[in-house]
Formats: structure tokens, C-alpha cells, sequence
């Protein structure tokens, strides 16, 4: 079951959202931060399930156990002129390791699509490492492209 998440499951959305950070870091281990802070981490999921209208945590439960989730954002737009006014962001997505292949990622995916749209968004956007071959296949399957490449490069090495 895919639904919004509630206060008491901060201390559940800090647990994954910490596998997720080292997830991503398997990947890009130097755009990652080595740790994160576990009170920051509580307190930005806090102001994100109060903050209402303009950021949303979705989760995904089997029981009373929160074994997914999903943050989306909303951005608008500073000039009137920009082509697409208003885009849903998504980021930290991540399935627990014993639930993964079963769909759960795709259903939190397309509630957040599903939200997006019903607050204004012409588009959602996210960004992800360029080796997460799972991530990008589970992403192309529900429609999305690769627009932009972000390029790295290690500067100290010598050339
Ligand atoms: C990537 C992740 C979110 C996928 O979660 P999931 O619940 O297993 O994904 P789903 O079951 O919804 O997958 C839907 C489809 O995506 C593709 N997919 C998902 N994971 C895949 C993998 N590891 N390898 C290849 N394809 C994969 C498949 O096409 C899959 O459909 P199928 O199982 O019928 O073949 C999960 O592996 C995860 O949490 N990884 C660590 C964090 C992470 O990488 N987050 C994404 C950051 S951008």
C-alpha cells in the first residue's frame, strides 16, 4: 500500500533515508556526503510533512513496517516566460533490499506522478547516478528520458 506519510513515521523515513544516501554513494561516492545527520535528516522530513502544498513524502507500507519512500517537491518557475511554469522534482527514492522486484518502486513513482499533476506540474524531473542501471530501467519504463549530462571531472589526478 502506497500512501502520504505521517508523523510517526519519522523515525522510519530517517532509517531509509540513510540507506538511500548510502545507496547513492556506491555510485557517486564523492557527490555523496560521507554521513548524514540523523536529527537534520528528522527535521527536514518534519518541515516536509508539515510544509503541505509544495512537498510531499510518500511511503510504502506492508503492515505497519514503512519498507519504501519517495520525496517530491514542487518548483516554480522564477520567470513568467520559462516553457514549463511548474515541474514536480522527485528524489530519495528507495525500496528496502526483501521487497524489491514487486513493483513497489513504480507504484510510489506513479503517486508522485499522480500528485505532481494535480498540483499544476507540466513536468517531473529527477536526477540520478549515471551507473544506477536499475533505477534507470525502472525510470524508462514509466516514460522518462535522459535530457542532460552532468560531467565530472577528478582534478586531482594528473592529467
Ligand atoms: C531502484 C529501486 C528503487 C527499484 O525498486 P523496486 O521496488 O525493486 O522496483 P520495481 O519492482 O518497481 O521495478 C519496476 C521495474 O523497474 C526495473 N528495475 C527495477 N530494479 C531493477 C534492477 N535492479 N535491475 C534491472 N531492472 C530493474 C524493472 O524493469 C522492473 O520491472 P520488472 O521487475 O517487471 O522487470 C530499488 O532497487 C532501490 O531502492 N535501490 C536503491 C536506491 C536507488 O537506487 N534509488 C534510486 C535513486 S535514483
Amino acid at each position: 500500500m502506497v500512501d502520504m506519510a505521517r508523523h510517526h513515521d519519522l523515525a522510519c523515513l530517517v532509517r531509509l533515508q540513510e540507506a538511500a544516501v548510502e545507496a547513492e554513494r556506491a555510485f557517486s561516492p564523492d557527490l555523496v556526503p560521507r554521513r548524514i545527520d540523523p536529527l537534520a535528516s528528522r527535521r527536514s522530513f518534519k518541515a516536509t510533512l508539515l510544509r503541505g502544498q509544495r512537498e510531499r513524502t510518500f511511503v510504502a507500507r506492508v503492515g505497519r513496517q514503512v519498507i519504501g519512500m519517495l520525496c517530491v517537491e514542487l518548483h516554480r518557475a522564477r520567470s513568467r516566460h520559462a516553457a514549463v511554469r511548474r515541474h514536480g522534482f522527485m528524489h530519495s527514492l528507495y525500496v528496502a533490499p526483501a521487497h524489491r522486484r514487486q513493483r513497489v518502486a513504480a507504484r510510489l513513482v506513479a503517486r508522485g506522478l499522480v500528485w505532481s499533476r494535480r498540483q499544476g506540474a507540466l513536468q517531473v524531473r529527477l536526477e540520478m547516478a549515471a551507473g544506477n542501471a536499475g533505477a534507470r530501467r525502472l525510470y524508462e519504463r514509466l516514460g522518462f528520458r535522459p535530457r542532460e549530462v552532468f560531467f565530472t571531472l577528478d582534478l586531482r589526478r594528473p592529467a
